[in-house]
């Protein structure tokens, strides 16, 4: 028997043993004490992803119940699903992203600048926790002094209990806090909504084409799914070039081997562990019979690490094609902030190997955060020589 549990702060410390297991003995697992499938495998998970008509997103993609959450286009089937994407698609476009570099580099260089002279830092407090959360906000035109109660408010929400299938009141309340924020600024603005990215969703509303409660829903996952996963895959780089400082010299010597280190990344340890899916109809896989109505984990993080599709895959290696990975989904949700996610997590990098490239991680101090669906650092000490 394979106890795998998500929610379980022991598996936390390293999944990708107990990932192996399934994928080889049991890679169509059911777990009793929560009730769900999991598919480990890379075909597996890549050909439930492909095929939305039976393995649905409506149930929610995360194992817990969220269905007091307002409506998310992550969530969503179609035709809604098409009808949010579309409306908003066209700003995130990869040109488009692009031209938001040389903003986002300022911004990485001040958060640099807050911490370069002194030696120590805590790179989730200061930078990695920090940039994508003022990304989204100029996109959402949230104002900077909000940044910092909506950064709280995030990290609230992702928090577990150990092997407790739910989410916590401390999380609900977060959730609630952002609904109650984003309400307010929608009501400020709608007398002028103006053509940025928060101004067009106000005007659709307007016009009948989403409802107050998507928009919500909208402006709260971009916050949460923009910000949570972004943090944890700099935080991942950084902590795996300190474990493997010659790969981080190279990097130091040509930079431009970053965006290849930075799928590398998404590919060895995913942010975004898994997604799931409810079917919609029975399905048999691997002599299980799964029905309709039941949940499915697609463990993205596990397929990544399937020897079926990677070679050596508990090797990182940044020079490797790591090519195929599922670190942003695939299908109909493939992540639509996936060039905005690269393009940060290139900064950042690009930053910081300049300004302290002998930055070595206290690992004592470095702490993950316990999540179901997210993995990543909460705390990342590190010390350098001052730049
Ligand atoms: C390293 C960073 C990121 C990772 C690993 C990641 C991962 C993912 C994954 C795996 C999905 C698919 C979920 C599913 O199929 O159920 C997804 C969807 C999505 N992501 Fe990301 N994401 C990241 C960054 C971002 C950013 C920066 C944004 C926006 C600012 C964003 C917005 C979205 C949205 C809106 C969807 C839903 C798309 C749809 O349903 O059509 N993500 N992301």
């Amino acid at each position: 028997m394979i106890d795998y549990d998500p929610f379980a702060y022991q598996l936390h410390a390293d999944p990708y043993p107990t990932y192996r297991r399934m994928r080889d003995e049991a890679p169509a697992h059911y777990s009793p004490e929560h009730g769900f499938w999991s598919l480990s495998r890379y075909a597996d998970v890549r050909r439930a992803n492909k095929d939305p008509a039976a393995f649905s997103s409506e149930g929610g993609v995360v194992v817990e119940d969220i269905s007091f959450a307002l409506p998310m286009i992550v969530g969503m089937d179609e035709p809604d699903h098409g009808r949010l994407r579309d409306l908003v698609k066209r700003r995130w476009t990869k040109r488009r992203i692009l031209e938001l570099e040389k903003p986002i580099r300022e911004l990485a260089r001040g958060f640099l600048d807050g911490f370069a002279g002194r030696g120590r830092a805590d790179v989730m407090a200061e930078l990695a926790g920090r940039l994508p959360m003022a990304v989204i906000c100029e996109l959402l035109s949230v104002p900077a002094r909000d940044r910092e109660y909506l950064l709280d408010r995030a990290d609230t929400l992702v928090l577990r209990e150990d092997r407790v299938n739910a989410v916590p009141e401390q999380s609900r309340e977060g959730f609630r806090d952002i609904y109650a924020y984003f309400d307010k600024l929608v009501a400020e603005r709608s007398g002028a909504p103006g053509d940025d990215l928060l101004g067009e969703l106000i005007s659709a509303e307007r016009d009948g084409v989403i409802s107050h409660d998507e928009l919500l829903g909208f402006c709260f996952l971009l916050i949460v799914a923009g910000n949570e996963t972004t943090m944890k895959l700099i935080g991942n780089l950084v902590y795996y070039l300190d474990e493997h400082a010659d790969q981080r010299a190279r990097l130091v010597a040509d930079p431009s081997g970053i965006p290849n280190a930075i799928e590398e990344g998404l590919r060895y340890d995913l942010p975004v562990q898994l997604t799931a899916r409810t079917l919609t109809r029975d399905v048999e896989l691997h002599g299980q019979r799964m029905r309709a109505g039941e949940k499915v984990v697609l463990l993205l993080a596990s397929a990544n690490r399937d020897e079926r599709q990677f070679r050596d895959p508990d090797r990182f290696d940044v020079t490797r094609d790591a090519s195929g990975h599922l670190g942003f989904g695939i299908g109909l949700h493939f992540c639509l902030g996936a060039s905005l996610a690269r393009l940060e997590a290139r900064i950042a990098l690009e930053e910081l190997l300049a300004r302290l490239p002998d930055y070595r991680v206290d690992r004592e101090g470095a702490h993950r955060v316990h999540a179901a669906s997210v993995r990543g650092f909460a705390t990342l000490p590190v010390e350098f020589s001052p730049a």
